[in-house]
């Protein structure tokens, strides 16, 4: 691999792999510098932010923006990133936005107020009904990002004397949404590990009446491609396990698609798609930043 783009690296740009490499390592050694000792007279704001920096600076793994930003150039194959089929890089999007605005001349750019008060427009009510016959969903909701979609829905959904159960290698969008959450039980089950879903459910239905009743629910949590490992959730199994212990329908599932989308299933629309079970799957979050290219969460 050669010719990486060190345009962003000012007046050390490198030409060459080894001295983008040592541009890199330069930038890097200067970034995990600790900076708060420096700072005793400045402003305990300031101070005190960097001093919360230099914990992740003493942190050799630690990827701060200005040391991931520099890019590769077009030149090389992209592995690293998530636009998996170069949709984005190709300009293949950017192309097709503009046909679509040019299709529709009156369309605005600003969203001009949230969606409860003058933000809401026919075309997005419109393109959210596309969105949700693609899916074979009865409805679909478009998000800022799949961050913002997944930390929202899992907020919202489960009420006081719900429980939300997690499989313990779920993005970290889902863990914001579960801390602003309102549900009494928060319970982790091991990673792709059916049984260990059994056991989670089965404590659960066993110390409260409610569950077994039926009047309170279960959200379980999980990803059809899991974005650190890349492993696929055995969702059959899962869903099995869920509809034995819970016939009455009490416990349902959000998947995240964002690494599936595009790229898993006829059409690209996903794993519950390929596997057919849209009708088990009560809420599903699929992701535009990933293989479409783009940005945004639905
Ligand atoms: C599994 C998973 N969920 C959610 C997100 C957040 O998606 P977005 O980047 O659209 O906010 C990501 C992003 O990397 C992800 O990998």
């Amino acid at each position: 691999m050669h010719a990486l783009n060190g345009n962003e690296l000012g007046p050390q740009r490198a030409k060459t792999s080894s001295g983008y490499a040592e541009c890199m390592l330069t930038k890097w050694l200067k970034d995990h510098k600790p900076r708060a000792a420096a700072m005793k007279d400045q402003p305990a704001f300031y101070r005190n932010l960097e001093q919360a920096m230099d914990i992740s600076r003493a942190d050799p793994s630690f990827h701060g923006f200005h040391v991931a930003k520099p890019r590769w150039d077009d030149s090389v194959l992209d592995f690293t990133s998530s636009d998996f089929l170069s949709f984005s890089r190709s300009g293949r999007i950017r192309e097709v936005f503009f046909e679509e605005l040019g299709r529709h001349e009156n369309f605005r750019l600003s969203a001009s107020g949230s969606r409860v008060q003058y933000g809401n427009y026919d075309y997005l009510i419109q393109v959210e009904q596309e969105i949700a016959d693609f899916h074979g969903a009865e409805a679909a909701y478009i998000a800022h990002s799949g961050f913002m979609a997944n930390a929202g829905t899992v907020a919202a959904v489960p009420l006081p004397g719900d429980a939300i159960v997690y499989d313990d290698a779920v993005h970290a969008s889902t863990h914001e949404g579960m801390k602003l959450s309102l549900a009494s039980h928060q319970l982790s089950f091991r990673h792709n590990d059916a049984d260990s879903l059994r056991e989670v459910l089965s404590s659960l239905k066993g110390s409260h009446t409610a569950f077994a009743s039926g009047s309170s629910s279960i959200l379980i949590a999980v990803e059809s491609v899991y974005s650190m490992d890349g492993d696929i959730c055995p969702l059959n199994e899962l869903v099995q396990v869920a509809k034995e212990l819970f016939p009455l329908g009490n416990a349902q599932f959000i998947i995240d698609e964002a690494h599936s989308g595009g790229v898993i299933g006829p059409r690209g629309a996903g794993l519950v798609n390929m596997l057919g079970l849209e009708k088990e799957m009560a809420i599903r979050i699929h992701m535009c930043s990933k293989a479409l290219g783009s940005t945004g969460g639905k």
